[in-house]
Parts: structure tokens; C-alpha cells; sequence
């Protein structure tokens, strides 16, 4: 049946397939959780080194590993205190290089965190401009204010930290200093040239030691509006429930643009397509493709799929707008999912979408585990079949939920403490990775020593419980990335396929515009149905988020389900990829 018309030109044409970034599957590894070598209870780069084996055989193409440089931890290695070391918590120098060699030759490219908004208080530069004068060249490498002369109590702006609470904190002398994140963490000044100059010498640093790229943190908050001017909203009003951004001083601001050029061209002085991929939290999607113009980022989450409502038309027009964005700069789409700030999809997409993206809100209640479970599975089937490169955090593979109820006593993110516990914050996503169902700490390590413990229901998620295990969710994704691979899935040509009409025709871009971004009537409605043309051949995803079961076509050969469930229908929750005979 409705087979695209060989005539007609796909919504989303097929890009050039020549750069491994186009289509990469990339793995998010978050160091503290991942796997411990030393016992200590924090996972650490020997550890990760002994598990590439298990992302080769995954099917991954590359590994992004958070920071793991020194850093006082006040926020998990998100606080920098020196940017061209390894933090003994973590292992050394060498254990990085090791780490980088043994990752290339299993074929596995790595890119490493950048987090260039701010450092920790901890690092020299700060330390140095604190016990430098007001208005000195130290100082100047960081956002220093004078205090109101009427009123020094009062801050110099009505800015809030993304953590809680203000974003501006006094120093000894009187002087405030911005810190948009957590007051261990004092934004830099990008206005002045030699932080410009420190960063392309940390950029080197890496790609001289072979790195493959750069994930970097708050790509969108470098630069703040000239005069910092007041904020229209506050943080809270401006994130919602999660880590979304729209329109404020600080975040997204033009100038940022010009860094990421710069940036490009030390990378692009490197032999074998090094890449910079950007945390933008920014809204519209049109905003994000900005950072993937030519010349700067090479790809930029994209959080509206991550933030997207679990529904077909959302769904529709998040994919929609995404290619559209993207195509008219020319730059893939990065699909994600999940990462170390988000509540786990298995949790999320089973509660109602005013809990959706951030686990930087309110507490929020259990929702039914096999619905997010299930949920997980599908979304992870969709998201595996779409033209562009793909993320996946740690445990994501497994099925991992959310861990909700962590004591509070054991809680470490600073959003937790700086709203005293209004907001959970984002342990709950960062629980260390269970390998062994029957050995201390789930084989996370060896000691037995985890540090945040691991609920009793990681037993059954753990990778030997999975391994090998016909429907589970690891070998689901295992599949679904050889299946990737043979189909050329990640590559080729998009086109939504209008399932309701029953009459054979494709729904391309046209037929979505024409119907406001929904496919089809009545039961087709809910489905969210595309084809992705590649050399392979033509393979098409049926993702089915409506009540009724949807019955497979004769000519529909099923090549992989998100659930066994799926034989001659595709039933609620459940996608599936088909060859057309
Ligand atoms: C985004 C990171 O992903 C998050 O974990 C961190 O807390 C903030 N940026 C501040 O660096």
C-alpha cells in the first residue's frame, strides 16, 4: 500500500552520508555511575575502559563521557576546577589516554564534556580574582558587579540560578559575582578575550590527545545581554517544570554564535571530523538549528523531541519542525531521549506531560511501572529509525527507571539543597548502572560500595538478567542498532505516511501542512507512521499511541518490535519497523 511515489520529492531528503556524525549512535556515560574499578563507591575511567567491549557490542559508534576533571563535585564534575587534568576520584592523565586508545580500537570515537559557562570557585582563575581589586584584569575573566551604593544588600539584578534561589553571590570585598548555576559555579566573562584564548588552548589540550569531539555544556548561556538587564520571568517561570528556555538576558543570546565559529576552526584544523555537539536549552526549535549553521556546532540536542508530549500530533510536528529547521541549514537532527538532568524515560512516559523533560521539579508520584517500561521500548524504536544521529544515556539500553525515592540524606544535587527539597532534583537519573543481578552493588563495584544505593528492583534490569534474554530490553536495543546498521537507518530520505486514508497515498510535508501536522482521521490520528528511504531499501515505522490495536497489512513484513506483543497488529504504546514486500 502506500509506497512514497517514486515522483515525489520526500519531506526530508537524504544529506550526505560521508560524516560519521550524521547518523552516529552516540552513548552517554555518566562516570560516577557507571562502573567502578577501584571501589570506592564512584565509578571511574578504568572502569569505563573495561565496559567497551559491552558498548562495542552494543552497536554504539561513540562514547560522551561527562566531566571527569578536578572539581570539588558540588555539582558532579559540572564545577571545573581544572580543565586539562583528570580528577583523582576519577583516575589519572594516563587513565584517559588508555581510555581514548582502547575506545579507538574497538572503533568506538569519544567525545568529551566542555563546560565553559562557568568553573568552579575552586579553580586558579577564580581564586585569583577574588583576592584581585575591584576592576582589575582578574577580576575581569569573571561577571564581578559593584553593589548598589543605596542598597549593597541588594543584588545587581533580579537574575535566579537555574539551581534556586539568586544568581548572584557576594564576595568578601562587597563586590557580587553571577553564578547561574549553583554558587560554587561563577560564570566566566566571554566578553573578555583571554577566557576566549584559555578555551581554545583547553580544546587543543583534548584534541591533541585525540579526542573526537566536544559535548558542550549550556552551549546557549555564555554570553548575557549587554547591561544585564533585568529578567521579564523568573527561572521558574521560565523553565516550567523543566530545564526549557525561552527568551531571557542570559540565555541565547547572538553573540554566543561567533565563540562556536571560532571553536569550529581549531577543530576543523584536525585531521578526521572532530565535532562539537551543543546543550542549548532554547525555544523554538528554530533557535537550536541556529547553532548548527555552517561552521559552528555539528549537531545540537534536540530537547523538544526529549520534551515532547507522548502523543501523535506533538510527536508529528516536534519531527516536522525539527527536518524543517534543520534542513534549511543542513545540518542532521540529534534525537535524544534521556541524559543525567532529565527524568528517565521509563518514569517520564508514564506520567502526565506537566512532569515531563527536568527531574529539576516537584516531587512527583510513582506512575505504573510496565507503562513506562513499555513506553521506554517504543520510544526508543522510533527514535532508533529517524534520519539523523541519536543519543542514549547510560541504562537507557536496560530499561532503567527513575529512582524516586532516595532518601534525603543521601541526595547530592544542588537543586535539591538550594530549594530545601521543593525540588527533587536529578539523582534519581544518575543511580549507579546495575551489571550483575546477584553481586555487591549489582556489579557496579566490587567493594559493594555504590554512592547512591540502588533499589532492589535494578536486580531484574541488570545487564546478565538481559543479556541474551529473547524480548528484553537490552537485546531490543541491541537489535534495533544492528538493524540500524543493515538499513542504513540514520541516513536516507523522510516521509510521514498517512495511514487513515487507506487509499495508498504518502502524506509528505504537503499533506501535514494541509492538515495542521495530523495524519490521517479517527484511529490513524494516534498513529504516527514514516518511511525512511536509504540504499537498503525502504523501511517504515508504525508507532501506534491510539487506543486500538493497529492490524498489520498483508504486505507489511515486521523486521523488529518494540514488544513481542506485536505479531499481526501493533497494538497501544508499541512501534514497530517494517521491509513492504
Ligand atoms: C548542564 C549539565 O548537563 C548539568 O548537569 C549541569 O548541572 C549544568 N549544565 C551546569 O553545568
Amino acid at each position: 500500500m502506500s509506497q512514497p511515489s517514486p515522483t515525489r520529492s520526500p519531506f526530508h531528503p537524504a544529506a550526505a552520508t560521508d560524516e560519521w556524525w550524521r547518523s552516529a549512535v552516540i552513548y552517554q556515560v555518566y562516570p560516577r555511575s557507571f562502573a567502578d574499578a577501584d571501589g570506592d563507591g564512584i565509578g571511574d575511567l578504568p572502569g569505563i575502559a573495561s565496559k567497551l567491549p559491552y558498548l562495542r557490542e552494543l552497536g554504539v559508534d561513540a562514547v560522551w563521557i561527562s566531566p571527569f576533571y578536578p572539581s570539588p563535585q558540588s555539582d558532579a564534575g559540572y564545577d571545573v576546577a581544572d580543565y586539562c587534568d583528570v580528577d583523582s576520584l576519577f583516575g589519572t592523565l594516563a587513565d584517559a589516554d588508555a581510555l581514548i586508545f582502547r575506545a579507538h580500537d574497538l572503533g568506538l570515537r569519544v567525545i568529551v564534556d566542555l563546560v565553559p559557562n562557568h568553573t568552579s570557585d575552586r579553580h586558579p582563575w577564580f581564586r585569583r580574582a577574588l583576592v584581585a581589586e575591584p576592576g582589575s584584569p582578574e577580576r575581569d575573566w569573571y561577571m564581578f558587579r559593584d553593589a548598589d551604593p543605596e542598597d549593597p544588600e541588594r543584588p545587581p539584578n533580579n537574575w535566579e540560578s537555574v539551581f534556586g534561589g539568586p544568581a548572584w553571590s557576594k564576595s568578601p570585598d562587597g563586590q557580587w559575582y553571577l553564578h547561574l548555576f549553583d554558587s560554587s559555579q561563577p560564570d566566566l566573562n566571554w566578553e573578555n578575550p583571554c577566557v576566549r584564548e584559555a578555551f581554545e588552548g583547553v580544546l587543543r589540550f583534548w584534541l591533541d590527545r585525540g579526542v573526537d569531539g566536544f559535548r558542550v555544556d549550556v552551549a546557549h548561556g555564555l554570553v548575557k545581554a549587554a547591561g544585564l538587564p533585568d529578567a521579564a520571568q523568573t527561572t521558574e517561570e521560565l523553565q516550567g517544570e523543566g530545564m526549557a528556555t525561552s527568551a531571557a538576558p542570559y540565555w541565547d543570546q547572538d553573540g554566543v554564535h561567533e565563540i562556536y565559529l571560532a571553536w569550529r576552526k581549531v577543530l576543523d584544523e584536525y585531521p578526521s571530523d572532530r565535532v562539537m555537539v551543543a546543550e542549548a536549552w532554547v525555544e523554538p526549535y528554530a533557535r537550536i538549528a541556529r547553532y548548527v549553521r555552517p561552521g559552528e556546532f555539528q549537531q545540537a540536542f534536540n530537547f523538544s523531541f526529549l520534551d515532547a508530549a507522548w502523543d501523535a500530533s506533538a510527536l508529528r510536528e516536534c519531527i516536522e519542525e525539527s527536518f524543517r529547521a534543520n534542513d534549511v541549514v543542513g545540518a542532521p537532527t540529534t534525537w535524544v531521549l534521556s541524559n543525567h538532568d532529565v527524568i528517565r524515560p521509563a518514569t517520564r512516559l508514564a506520567l502526565g506531560p506537566e512532569h515531563f523533560a527536568s527531574q529539576l521539579g516537584a516531587p512527583i508520584p510513582a506512575p505504573d511501572p510496565a507503562l513506562g517500561a513499555r513506553r521506554a521500548r517504543a520510544a526508543t524504536t522510533a527514535m532508533l529509525a529517524l534520519p539523523g544521529s541519536a543519543y542514549l544515556y547510560q541504562g537507557e539500553e536496560l530499561g532503567l527507571f527513575e529512582v524516586l525515592d532516595l532518601p534525603e540524606e543521601v541526595r547530592q544535587d544542588p537543586t535539591f539543597h538550594r530549594t530545601n527539597g521543593r525540588r527533587l532534583g536529578r539523582d534519581g537519573c544518575r543511580v549507579p548502572i546495575p551489571w550483575q543481578a546477584d553481586a555487591p552493588a549489582y556489579g557496579f563495584s566490587e567493594s559493594g560500595a555504590a554512592w547512591l544505593p540502588q533499589p532492589a528492583r535494578y536486580g531484574d534490569l541488570a545487564v546478565d538478567r538481559q543479556e541474551g534474554r529473547s524480548g528484553s530490553h537490552l537485546e531490543l536495543v541491541r537489535t534495533l542498532l544492528a538493524m540500524r546498521r543493515e538499513r542504513g537507518l540514520g541516513t536516507g530520505s523522510f516521509d510521514f505516511v498517512d495511514l487513515g486514508t487507506g487509499s495508498g497515498a504518502a502524506a509528505g510535508a504537503d499533506a501535514v501542512a494541509e492538515s495542521g501536522g495530523a495524519a490521517g482521521s479517527g484511529a490513524a490520528a494516534d498513529i504516527v507512521a514514516f518511511d525512511v528511504t536509504t540504499a537498503a531499501g525502504t523501511t517504515r515505522v508504525v508507532l501506534n499511541l491510539g487506543a486500538s490495536a493497529w492490524p498489520i497489512p498483508a504486505d507489511h513484513r515486521v523486521l523488529v518490535a518494540s514488544d513481542p506483543t506485536v505479531t499481526d497488529s501493533v497494538p497501544t504504546d508499541r512501534v514497530a519497523w517494517f521491509a513492504i514486500d
